[in-house]
């Protein structure tokens, strides 16, 4: 008999349809996220759970008993939205993709970076609102990228991609804290320097990045008193979680001038993105895109699916988190 799996949102047709083929899987042709209730059945009558990103998989949606659930195949590389300890507890394998998203991400990250900077957001919103006079020596005057300084919080595969996208493209000086050292050909090409402290890279940053994973241990990482430590004509780019940054903190360094602008694509209760940033001219903000592409989106899919494959086949799964 195939596996009972449960798919909690839409993926792309082609992982859809081999995952019909090869499991006896139950989608969600409507694409309206799960309810608490729901995720709770779900770990009683699946052998598999395929939740992504947006659901949310706290300790107490796991089973009291009877649980059938063996895997979770998360689509997507972050699972801070996954108590882990919670599946441990119930003998249950947690997977992600990982490697697949970076190239994607990193575009992102720097698509916020160069649209804040130069004030793409604000001038597209001007041209289309019919409110543009024309060319002249003094209008919407941005912030140069290229030769500036860089910070990556968390040089990971996203952060290199990200710093290498910001130092081969735009000439930009690298420097970064991750909590492990990191010492490597692709750093070493780039003349990135790790320091000692994240207020270091603060410090030094005319861009901050942040690419660290969310929950717990990294929540409001950048609060009041970091954005405090950045340079006043600064700005930060976040593609990692939500969570990571004091939105209400980041509210109130932007309208104060503190820092000089930031891309967001993550926010910490997403849909819901803080009436205090969509008012300001100064930041970018866009729906999680990071890894909204055709080709990522399949890849991250087919990830899961190897993952699910290898599991039910008693092999090695390849991107085991728990
Ligand atoms: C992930 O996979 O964690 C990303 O945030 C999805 O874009």
């Amino acid at each position: 008999m195939k596996p009972r799996v449960i798919v909690t949102r839409r993926w792309p047709a082609a992982v859809e349809q081999l995952l019909a083929e090869n499991f006896d899987t139950t989608f969600n042709r409507g694409d309206v996220p799960l309810t608490p209730t729901q995720f709770k059945a779900a770990f009683l009558n699946f052998d598999a759970i395929l939740p992504t990103v947006s659901d949310k998989l706290p300790k107490s949606i796991f089973p009291e008993a009877d649980n059938r659930t063996r895997i979770i195949a998360n689509y997507g590389v972050g699972f801070s939205h996954i108590d882990v300890d919670a599946a441990r507890e119930n003998d249950i394998v947690v997977t992600n993709t990982p490697g697949v998203l970076t190239d994607c991400t990193a575009d992102i990250a720097l698509s916020l970076l160069l649209a804040v900077a130069r004030r793409a957001g604000e001038g597209e919103r001007q041209l289309r609102a019919g409110e543009w006079q024309g060319w002249c020596p003094t209008h919407m005057i941005g912030t140069k990228v290229t030769g500036k300084t860089l910070g990556i919080i968390g040089m990971g595969r996203i952060g290199k991609a990200t710093a290498k996208r910001a130092h081969f493209g735009f000439d930009m000086d690298i420097v970064f804290y991750n909590r492990s050292k990191v010492d490597d050909d692709e750093t070493r090409a780039m003349g990135a320097r790790q320091l000692a402290s994240i207020e270091d890279v603060l410090a030094q940053s005319d861009f901050v990045s942040l690419h660290c994973p969310g929950g717990a241990e990294n929540r409001h990482l950048i609060n009041s008193a970091r954005l405090s430590a950045m340079k006043k004509g600064a700005f930060l780019i976040n593609t990692a979680r939500g969570d990571v940054v004091d939105q209400d903190a980041l509210v109130a360094a932007l309208e104060s001038g503190g820092i000089a602008g930031a891309g967001l694509d993550v926010f910490a209760s997403e849909p819901e993105v803080p009436a205090g940033l969509t008012r300001m001219e100064n930041v970018v903000l866009l729906p999680h895109l990071g890894s909204a592409t055709e080709e990522t989106r399949v890849a991250m899919g087919m990830k899961a699916l190897e993952n699910l494959t290898a599991f039910f086949a008693g092999e090695p799964v390849p991107d085991r988190v728990a």
